[in-house]
């Protein structure tokens, strides 16, 4: 591992607004994150897979009576946002080092308001396909974690994880379901808060349209075990 990897984990060690395995707190804020971390009662927002957080931080900085959480596997990625967030005296914002898989583990049914599942590892071969962060058995912890009628939200360049996860959200609730095969061309761009994320940056640099989604959880939805038996499909 690159020493300025290491530096980056060290820092995070210490640093208050990221949350690790191993920490105090990494289980002890299940279903109590707004008033036992971030001292409130605002609503809770949670980017998955969001890297260097683009979406945590530029939120955090558009609605500072909100609540938001960005989670990563990649410690060095979260450093980034942590920085920014640091920096920016951002006291909404905060990180979570975990799987998505695991999230059960650190939120209650229903504690979160929106989801934003911001430009995923496509994983296009058929045998990775419960790896995608929008297959059956990640949808089910979005929609058990998100109270009824909160928003889930998918952007990405890659056409085939869309029709995918489109497909998927259709048979679930199609009445909630807006979306866009090219965002800006599109009356939906309002809706993504003209936030751009890192890899956003460079498939929009390359020509890619960039494809969005918003799902209503259904309010009539009950929540939902993990159904291992979903994975298959
Ligand atoms: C393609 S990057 C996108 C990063 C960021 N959202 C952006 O748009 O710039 C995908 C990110 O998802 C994270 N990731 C992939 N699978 C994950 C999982 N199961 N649990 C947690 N993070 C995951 C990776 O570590 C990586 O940072």
């Amino acid at each position: 591992m690159g020493r300025s990897k290491l530096k980056r984990f060290k820092v995070i060690a210490g640093r208050l607004n990221v949350i690790e395995p191993g920490d105090l707190l990494f289980t002890s804020l299940r279903g109590q994150w707004a008033t036992e971390f971030f001292g409130n009662s605002h609503e809770l927002v949670l980017e998955v897979g969001c890297g260097k957080g683009d979406y945590t931080v530029g939120m955090a900085n558009l609605f500072p009576n909100r609540n938001f959480i960005g989670v990563d596997i990649k410690g060095s990625r979260l450093w980034k946002g942590s920085t920014v967030a640091e920096e920016n005296g951002l006291t909404n914002a905060a990180f979570l080092r975990n799987l998505v898989e695991l999230l059960p583990d650190n939120f209650a049914p229903g504690e979160l308001s929106e989801i934003w599942i911001t430009f995923p590892d496509p994983r296009p071969k058929i045998g990775d396909a419960k790896k995608r962060l929008t297959s059956p058995r990640y949808l089910n912890i979005y929609e058990s974690l998100v109270k009824p009628g909160g928003i889930i939200h998918f952007k990405t360049d890659n056409l085939e994880l869309f029709r995918y996860t489109l497909e998927l959200l259709e048979s679930r609730n199609p009445a909630g379901l807006i979306y866009t095969f090219d965002l800006y061309n599109s009356d939906l761009q309002h809706l993504t808060l003209n936030i751009q994320t890192t890899y956003e940056k460079r498939f929009r640099a390359d020509g890619i349209p960039i494809k969005y989604l918003q799902y209503v959880n259904s309010p009539t939805t009950t929540l939902q075990p993990i159904n291992p038996s979903e994975e298959e499909k």
